[in-house]
């Protein structure tokens, strides 16, 4: 006969408390200190592991998708077999299956609710590459902790976010979900991004755990091809695509999941040296690893493992604790290799306790339940969506604004044709991984518009053509829908834009690449406009009316065939809820762009994979002709955005010539605002280093700071410079060091500072 579940927990718990072994010391990880309480949370854990059996044990690592077009999950929460479940949203649903994991499974523990907020729940955000754009991680990290309230209100735990993958190739799709192609930027966005999602600790009120991904390297995927593996030096790995995770894990993340592809012939999910020697051993990460989706049993179609049982040997072995699955888990063959005496039961052990010591820091085990009356209020939070606008306002580039086009004067031009297949869509404001919005209260850029000159202009909204992909992602059940227009269909719309241009004064044209052509299985062979945006541009600039340019997309586009006929361009990536209203204050001068470039912008599809922080090779004053048939440069720098007004950023200047082992100089600057308008800057430092035992990057961005100044303001600016900020991984040492020399400093406002001081080092 079966105990009464609390009857056995509480023996359990009881007689456990008075005999276990110290309990392991939580980690150092440079956030606020939880050792105390993981200790609690880890005897609370091995309590319970006590009284579980092994198929308990699997279950509580195993996750599966709770979605309409899947199997039920109901039988498997009841019985114990998921401990965790992703892609419920609804407070209602998560209750009810909580009440099932609680009151039918033998020990009654509470499941784990994950989801992809990657950029918000209802209020949506800018994709994380435009968040990265606003170069502000105070302001992203407000962002996400309106995103984790919305979560966690809902009843949402944890998050499969940050998506922190360096990305320097923009065929690449998943480039939009990260903060671009700088280690540096790339770590200043993880650190925010994870204080703003988890809070200060675990177990936060209103946050969530944050979830860095994918481990490691998946945005190194040759050709931009997802999926794809990956081979990387160990510097690469050092120096380009580990920071963000470790400034992640200082911050405090809780989760971290594994990436799809092999590393250097490793699954990424089956990796012990990635797992538990790099993050665990290493970074000193203390939290609990997920796979990615039906990443453990993709070690079969990988011909790594020979069959599930091998796959989940292999993955659990290695450090990766839970499985994410589509379908049925892999990791229900654990129990079975535990028997065969194939799996130690202490590595089952020492998975589980990693996840129940997470649910117990979110206080699962005291507050299972959401309250269903709260989630509409915080969901509905004006405030929220206030804040969604300001982050889209920060995060606009202005990349372009030949004769000062924009900003254009409300009512100057009586009638606007606001021109493309982008300019009305609510999916495309919002982008990719939005799963839940509000649609009603998305303003799409015809809405902000059309708002902004209400009774002013008339605004004549028309697509013109519409953006479809050639091929499925085989993911369409996830996201909104779109019906193919037939072929007359097409020929009217595109006539529509066409008249509606004749008849304007003044042209906005948004173009760019739907959401559904970026991100997750969106790799691009080809980076120019699809569909038929060029012909559509071709027939709005020849009637000869003023255009200025809006641009939507999740990567820099090539749009080197239309700089040189539109005098302004304004990317906007996806802005998110009240993109539009951002986007329409920009375009009539309510504010000023100021954002920059989190990726090099590059003038074709042939100049790819590029980034500024590349090595000079043996002929640097050739750099610049590496092609015969193109030029090398990019069309738009690293770090660059122009601004309604101007900026002097002064020469820098050091207040000591010489870095002393183990001091620090002071780099201090100037920069004032020369033009007649209120705008922001960022002021960015680059470093190079001249000799010594590794050939580094040309340039690299160690700092930077937004600022705002109003007309003819001036701030001093200064940047410490230390040992920690020169050092690299150095793969001859195996270890991280400081080379002596003589170091370029630049200052400026884009990866081509020209301002320079040098530095030595002692
Ligand atoms: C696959 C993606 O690679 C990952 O980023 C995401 O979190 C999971 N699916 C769950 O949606």
């Amino acid at each position: 006969m079966m105990m009464p579940r609390a009857l056995l927990s509480a023996l359990a718990l009881a007689a456990i408390c008075c005999t276990l072994p110290a309990p392991v010391a939580a980690k150092e990880t440079g956030h606020v200190s939880q050792t105390k309480a993981a200790d609690a949370a880890h005897v609370r854990a091995r309590a319970l592991i006590a009284q579980m059996t092994l198929a308990e044990k699997a279950g509580q690592l195993s996750q599966a998708f709770a979605v309409p077009f899947l199997p039920p999950v109901d039988d498997a929460v009841a019985s114990g077999r998921l401990g965790s479940l992703l892609f419920v949203s609804d407070p209602a649903r998560i209750n009810q299956l909580q009440k099932l994991a609680l009151e039918k499974s033998r020990l009654g523990i509470p499941l784990l609710f994950g989801f992809d907020v990657v950029h918000g729940l209802r209020t949506i955000f800018p994709v994380p590459l435009g968040m990265a754009a606003s170069f502000d991680p105070a302001l992203v990290e407000q962002a996400q902790a309106a995103a984790a309230a919305e979560a966690r209100a809902s009843g949402i735990h944890w998050s499969f976010a940050p998506m922190v993958d360096i990305a320097r190739d923009p065929r690449w799709g998943r480039m939009v979900e990260g903060s671009g192609e700088d280690p540096h930027l790339g770590s200043e966005m993880a650190a925010a991004q994870v204080r703003g999602l988890q809070g200060p600790a675990i177990g936060t009120a209103g946050r969530v755990i944050a979830g860095p991904k994918h481990f490691l390297g998946y945005g190194a995927a040759p050709g931009g091809r997802d999926y794809e593996p990956v081979s990387l030096s160990d510097a690469e790995i050092r120096n380009v695509y580990l920071p963000p995770f470790t400034a992640a894990i200082r911050a405090g993340a809780g989760n971290i999941m594994s990436a799809y592809m092999d590393i250097n012939q490793q699954p990424a999910v089956a990796s012990k040296w990635l797992l538990d020697d790099l993050l665990r051993g290493e970074l000193g990460f203390d939290g609990f690893v997920v796979s990615d989706a039906n990443g453990v049993q993709n070690q079969i179609a990988q011909h790594f493992a020979v069959d599930e049982a091998d796959a989940a040997q292999r993955a659990l072995m290695a450090g990766n604790d839970m499985e994410m699955a589509l379908g049925p888990n892999a990791f229900a063959r654990l129990p079975a290799l535990v028997e065969q005496g194939k799996l130690p039961v202490a590595v089952l052990d020492r998975a589980v306790e990693r996840v129940l010591v997470a649910k117990l820091r979110m206080g699962l085990f005291e507050h299972p339940y959401v309250d269903e009356g709260v989630a509409a209020r915080v969901l509905a939070d004006p405030a929220h969506r206030d804040l969604a606008q300001r982050t889209a306002e920060r995060s606009l580039v202005l990349l372009q604004n030949r004769g000062n086009a924009l900003p254009l004067q409300p009512g100057a031009a009586k009638r606007v044709a606001l021109i493309g297949p982008l300019a009305d869509s609510v999916a495309d404001t919002l982008g990719p991984w939005v799963f839940v919005p509000n649609k009603a209260e998305t303003v799409t850029i015809a809405r902000g518009i059309s708002e902004r000159l209400a009774g002013m202009a008339t605004v004549d909204v028309q697509p013109g053509v519409q953006l479809l992909r050639a091929i499925p992602s085989g993911l369409e059940a996830f996201g909104p829908k779109t019906t193919p227009l037939t072929a007359e269909e097409r020929q009217a719309r595109f006539e529509a834009a066409v008249a509606a241009a004749r008849a304007a004064d003044q042209i906005v044209l948004v173009l760019g690449e739907a959401q559904s052509q970026s991100a997750e299985r969106a790799s691009a062979s080809d980076l120019k406009l699809p569909g038929d945006q060029l012909r559509l541009l071709d027939a709005v600039l020849a009637t000869g009316k003023p255009v200025v340019l809006v641009l939507l997309a999740g990567r820099p586009l090539d749009i080197s065939a239309l700089v040189d006929r539109i005098p302004a361009v304004l990317m906007a990536w996806y802005p998110g809820t009240r993109g539009g209203t951002a986007v329409a204050r920009a375009l009539f001068g309510d504010v000023n762009p100021g954002g920059k470039l989190p990726v090099t912008w590059p003038r074709s599809v042939g100049q790819v994979p590029i980034h500024y922080a590349r090595s000079l090779t043996h002929t640097p004053d050739r750099a610049d002709s590496l092609y015969h048939d193109a030029p090398s440069t990019p069309l738009f720098a690293f770090g660059h955005g122009l601004s309604y007004t101007s900026f002097r950023i002064d020469p820098p200047a050091l207040d000591r010539p010489v870095l002393a082992r183990g001091g620090h100089v002071t780099l201090t600057t100037r920069v004032t605002n020369t033009g007649s308008r209120a705008g922001d800057e960022v002021v960015q430092l680059y470093i190079h280093q001249r000799a010594g035992r590794a050939m580094r990057p040309a340039r690299e961005l160690k700092a930077f700071q937004r600022v705002s100044l109003a007309p003819g303001e001036s701030r001093e600016i200064s940047f410490r410079i230390d040992a920690a900020m020169l050092s690299y991984w150095n793969a001859n040492d195996r270890r991280t060091i400081l080379d002596h020399g003589q170091f370029d400093l630049w200052v400026g406002n884009s990866a081509e500072a020209a301002s320079h001081v040098m530095l030595a080092v002692e």
